[in-house]
């Protein structure tokens, strides 16, 4: 099983070029799913069932983008400057190697001698050893990702964009296991989620749901001297309340919890005072939809590393699937 997660953290997908991690998402879902389409901007909705018996309409959304560098200037010596994709803390990028969509890969540094502070993203330049401006096989506009193996520590795994390939990992396992569901599913893969949740908006949009629920990763609180706050890892997936810009709804976060509760799973309730998911964009969809978001429990997020719980992430494909196999009470 974390064959297919590992597959997935490593397939190459900043926000805005998705094609790679879509194909295989795609391939792996199409046996499962009723109808498929991809619209405009890039997302992937995939239709399971229709609505019927006091059932819903439900949108389940799990962006499948990635952070990503995109050159924008190369010096005359061949270095590579570099825009951040989203939000990257640049102390994480010393020495980190990143790998453009043409295959050509580099390390990130800046010169550190003079440093006395955070160093500022148009410090960051990447060497990928080109001596000049004409033999750099990186151009402008050139994007990359960030080179990081996929890590089995067993109960934990660790990797670049586990935020949010776990939650495509999630949201594909789930619609594998539901057999039956009065509810009309439709998983979408979202793009440029990391830019300002754009992918979610249009596919909203089109889905007009009545319940929307995202599945992302959340900030967990339990590594040295880090601020005290509900999310750790190994406790169970997380019901969220509010991020900075959400409040779920009630039905929802109660839906959540009687399922939860129904299938013996653990879970811990989620306040976050920042960020953002999917769900914070299908809620203004159309007249509005009340929306949740099921959350796993994240370390490191956003750096090259990240790390979540294995438990957990079972234990959100448990939760998931009593959820959507249920009419929502209304
Ligand atoms: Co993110
Ligand atoms: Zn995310």
């Amino acid at each position: 099983m974390k064959t297919l997660l590992d597959k997935l953290t490593q397939t190459f997908g900043p926000s805005g070029y998705e094609n790679e991690i879509r194909a295989l998402i795609r391939k792996e879902i199409e046996p499962y799913v009723d109808e498929l389409h991809i619209d405009a901007l890039g997302n992937l909705i995939a239709r399971k069932g229709t609505k019927r018996d006091g059932g819903k309409r439900i949108m389940i959304s799990a962006h499948m983008d990635e952070l990503g560098v995109m050159a924008s200037h190369v010096t005359d010596e061949g270095f590579v400057y570099i825009a951040f994709i989203g939000g990257i803390n640049p102390l994480t990028c010393f020495g980190s190697r990143v790998r453009f969509g043409n295959g050509t890969e580099g390390v990130i540094y800046a010169e550190t001698k003079k440093m006395n502070k955070v160093p500022d993203v148009t410090q960051l330049f990447v060497d990928v050893g080109a001596t000049s401006k004409e033999n750099c096989p990186v151009k402008t506009g050139d994007i990359g990702v960030f080179v990081r193996p996929f890590l089995d520590l067993g109960d934990r795994v660790v990797s670049k964009a586990l935020d949010d390939r776990i939650g495509c990992y999630v949201a594909i396992e789930t619609l594998k296991a539901i057999k039956e569901s009065p509810n009309e599913l439709y998983f979408v893969f979202s793009v440029q989620e990391e830019v300002g949740v754009r992918g979610a908006i249009t596919s909203a949009y089109a889905v007009d749901p009545e319940i929307g629920i995202a599945v992302d990763v959340t900030i967990s609180a339990d590594t040295p001297h880090c601020e005290p706050a509900n999310p750790v890892l190994g406790k169970g997936p997380c019901v969220k309340v509010r991020d900075g810009m959400l409040i779920a709804s009630p039905k929802v976060i109660q839906a959540m919890t009687d399922a939860a509760e129904k299938a013996a799973i653990p879970y811990q309730m989620e306040v976050l005072r920042f960020a953002g998911t999917d769900a914070g964009a299908i809620q203004f969809a159309r007249s509005g939809v009340p929306s949740g978001c099921l959350s796993i429990a994240c370390r490191y997020v956003h750096s090259p590393s990240e790390m979540v719980d294995w438990n957990d992430t079972l234990n959100s494909i448990r939760l998931l699937t009593v959820l959507l196999e249920n009419p929502l009470a209304s």
